[in-house]
């Protein structure tokens, strides 16, 4: 097992392009790292470096003690299992399996004991005869996930390896996966462009766009700080939903306003301080508000901020995903307590959200408190 550090690394493709530009991260020993991100943002690319199957245009990468930019793939002591992962169709499972060890000339016993203990942790002991066709989906992703499990490496690099499968046996397979990560400790950094998949599964998410890391941090923080318009509306489900407004300052108070949105912030509210120096006048601000964080304002405490009309409802048991408009804006919300029918198609709701669920950010699209 290994720690791999990232330095100032570029990727420039000899057509010019720049698909990764100055990445810099610390992955640790036994840590499990995402990488998520739309497609085309250069996930592939980074871990192709990493595995050594495209040159490192500047800066190191560096596994366990040893900076590896000109160390051949297979001196990398890395795995990697991709998304077009191809098993041997007239091998069987086991053979499938040992096939890697074989070639590296491992020792009979010491293949039979490796390859006898990847089968024991992906539960394929009673397919081992079988051939792939013999398979179903699910259990040929496992014999992928296998001849990686039986090379031991001290990275284990996974390129989006679910993307094949129905979502039900995705579901399981992160559930194996993740469970693969505890029995092995080993350091895994595993390439998604599902947030879903990023957020349940790693230790770290390293959010990234046009080549570039945007955030890292445990799922949870980024999903509760994200750092950027882009993190925000990336991560979470149903996107975070976006409101330009202008910010006044009345009677000492601070008011985030558009046409139909006012709302109150406290006093003390974290932007005061920014406002005194770069905001002079009304500055507009990106407000961005969950879908589970929007409220109906059902009593006269509640104060309503945005006054919405109904424009669908969803039902989605056990929740309810209302889509709102209001002036020209579209957003969601989600409501767990509206499951009988008590909302209606153009119907006007007031709705609300505590100031601390608000996310502000500014004309550049970063987090400003
Ligand atoms: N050989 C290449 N030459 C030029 N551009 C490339 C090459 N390979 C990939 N790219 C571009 O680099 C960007 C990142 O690609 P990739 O790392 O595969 O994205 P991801 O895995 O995040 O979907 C994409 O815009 C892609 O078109
Ligand atoms: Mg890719």
């Amino acid at each position: 097992m290994a720690s791999v550090k990232f330095e100032g690394v570029h990727k420039v493709y000899p057509n010019g392009y720049v698909g990764v530009e100055d990445f810099n991260l610390t992955i640790g020993d036994g840590e499990f790292m995402i990488f998520v991100g739309p497609s085309g943002c250069g996930k592939s690319t980074t871990m192709r470096m990493v595995a050594g199957l495209e040159d490192i245009s500047r800066g190191t990468i560096t596994i366990g003690e040893k900076v590896v930019n000109t160390v051949p793939p297979r001196d990398r002591d890395i795995a990697m299992v991709f998304q077009d992962y191809a098993l041997y169709p007239h091998m069987s499972v086991r053979e499938n399996l040992s096939l890697g060890l074989r070639l590296r000339k491992t020792p009979k016993a010491e293949i039979h004991e490796r390859v006898t203990q990847a089968a024991t942790v992906l539960g394929l002991d009673t397919y081992m005869d079988r051939k792939p066709r013999e398979l179903s989906g699910g259990q040929r992703q496992r014999v992928a996930l296998g001849r990686a499990i039986v090379r031991r490496p001290q990275v284990f690099l996974f390129d989006e390896p679910l993307s094949n499968l129905d979502p039900k046996l995705r579901t399981g397979m992160r559930v194996e996966i993740k469970r693969l990560h505890r029995s092995l400790a080993s350091t895994m950094i595993y390439v998604t462009h599902d947030q879903l998949e990023a957020m349940t599964l790693g230790d770290r998410i390293v959010v990234i766009n046009h080549g570039k890391i945007q955030q890292v941090g445990r799922p949870i923080d980024v999903y509760n700080k994200p750092q950027n318009i882009f993190t925000a509306g990336f991560i979470g489900s149903p996107p975070m939903n976006f409101f330009t407004l202008t910010l006044h300052r009345e009677d000492g108070a601070l008011f985030l306003r558009s046409e139909n949105f006012s709302l109150k912030l406290s006093e003390d509210h974290p932007i005061a301080h920014t406002l005194s120096k770069p905001f002079v006048g009304s500055p507009r601000l990106t407000a961005g508000i969950r879908a589970e964080h929007l409220k109906i304002a059902r009593t006269q405490s509640a104060t309503p901020s945005i006054h919405a009309q109904v424009e669908v409802v969803e039902p989605a048991a056990p929740e309810v995903f209302l889509y709102l408009k209001s002036g020209d804006a579209s957003f969601v919300m989600r409501d767990d307590s509206l499951l009988e029918p008590v909302v209606s198609p153009g119907q006007t709701l007031g709705v609300y959200s505590e100031p601390e669920n608000i996310h502000l950010f500014d004309g550049n699209g970063e987090r400003l408190t």
